[in-house]
């Protein structure tokens, strides 16, 4: 049956294309219907991409297995990664017509600051292992785009060298260490170097990760990778410039086994710029950490990266909102992958919107053009769907504009 059904096919294109031939030579061009039928032309650059998924195989094809591979991973069947964007189709979009749509605005204000756009570039550690350009591409982009960006304590390249590229204040992601010292001298650092915001991550491993799509790609890639990585797990954050000329030889993890709110008071009293907590995925801790100094709150499971919790951060943004009560902005990160995914994201309550991994596709496959092509894409999308659901501002964006999709 399947080959009769493609000698069909084969059939109706070839007395498609003897149409077309006809028709060639009185009109000369083709129908579409022919013209559909062709393998698209090969990606010359960033505008060629349709979508912020067509950047992940291009990212693959230009990096080895074992960069890709970091980019990719999830833990254990990286059910979590999958789960955080398909989750966005349980939910469907109320479009309104009887709008006045004149003037469609995406600004917005976060943390008294005035963002062109909710989207951000959420951290992404390491991302010399991208692109020769690593974080200063992307905060070209950043500047160019005028979009927030949130630097990993793993930048390859110098905090300040970035922020100078993004013509921003950073806000300086960190991880809270198990050597208080090294923690406290990283905040200090990163405030004396004129961050905005400190972002404590509260969702590192403190044992390894079972990162198994990585370590499929590690075996999988044939080069010497010894005169980058070192034995020591923690060796190339430890080697970044955040870290540099700072006594790491007690820190033995990323995350201490005491995270307790007493810890976050501790923090808070080190740190005099906003405190952003990323890593929440539950109301109480949204609660507790509001409670315990947090200016803001990102609803982010790492992008599946940490564990295997089958729970997309989409589903966790309505119980943190309504936790956090207004007191606080309430970002999320995890699948957005679509202008779709951002509306419903601040539908659901979110200020704020963050990508990770598309970042990083969009810079391996074409460094700078390629970060701001993504953020485009994203934008554009977005722009479209507040058009088409009648919201001319974030602000009407309505969590009645959404309905749960059956099934
Ligand atoms: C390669 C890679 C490195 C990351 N490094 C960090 C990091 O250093 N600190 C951090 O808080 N989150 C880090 N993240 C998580 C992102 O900030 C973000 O939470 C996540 O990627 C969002 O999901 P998405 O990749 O599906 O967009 C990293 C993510 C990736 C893909």
């Amino acid at each position: 049956m399947p080959r009769k059904l493609t000698a069909l096919s084969r059939r109706t294109f070839l007395s498609g294309i003897s149409t077309w031939a006809a028709l060639g030579r009185a009109a000369e061009s083709p129908p579409a219907s022919v013209l559909y039928r062709r393998e698209p032309p090969p990606i010359a650059s960033a505008a060629d991409v349709f979508d912020v998924m067509g950047f992940e195989p291009l990212a693959q094809a230009a990096l080895p297995p074992a960069h890709y591979g970091y980019i990719a991973t999830g833990v254990d069947d990286n059910l979590t990664v999958a789960r955080n964007h398909d989750a966005f189709g349980h939910y469907e979009i109320r479009a309104r017509r009887f709008v006045d749509l004149t003037h469609l605005d995406t600004s917005c204000s976060v943390l008294g600051e005035a963002w062109a756009t909710p989207l951000y570039l959420s951290a992404v550690s390491g991302m010399r292992a991208f692109h020769p350009d690593a974080e200063i591409a992307v905060g070209r982009a950043a500047r160019s785009r005028k979009v927030r960006l949130m630097l990993s304590s793993g930048s390859s390249a110098p905090p300040a060298d970035v922020a100078a590229a993004a013509g921003q204040a950073l806000w300086q992601q960190i991880y809270p260490t198990d050597d208080w010292q090294v923690t406290r001298a990283m905040v200090q650092r990163a405030q004396e170097q004129g961050a905005a915001a400190i972002v404590l991550t509260v969702d590192a491993a403190a044992t390894p990760r079972n990162n198994e799509t990585l370590k499929r790609a590690m075996l999988a890639d044939s080069r010497d990778c010894r005169a980058c990585h070192k034995d020591n797990r923690h060796d190339m954050w430890l080697r970044a410039p955040l870290f540099s000329g700072l006594d790491v030889s007690r820190v033995t993890s990323l995350a201490p086994p005491d995270l307790t709110p007493a810890w976050l008071d501790k923090l808070r009293r080190e740190v005099r710029v906003r405190l952003i907590v990323k890593g929440i995925v539950t109301g109480e801790d949204a609660r507790l950490a509001v409670e315990h100094g947090a200016d803001g709150v990102v609803v982010s499971n790492h992008g599946g990266r940490n564990e295997e919790t089958l729970r997309a951060t989409i589903d966790c943004v309505p119980e943190v909102a309504s936790a956090v009560r207004g007191r606080v902005p309430v970002l999320v990160d995890g699948g957005i992958r679509r202008g779709t995914d951002v509306f419903k994201a601040l539908a659901l309550g979110a200020s704020g919107v963050g990508i990770g991994r598309p970042q990083a596709w969009g810079l391996a496959a074409f460094g700078q053009p390629g970060v701001e092509a993504v953020l485009d894409i994203l934008q554009r999308e977005l722009q479209a769907i507040m058009r088409q659901a009648g919201t001319p501002s974030l602000k009407a964006i309505s969590a009645a504009h959404l309905v749960r999709a059956n099934g």
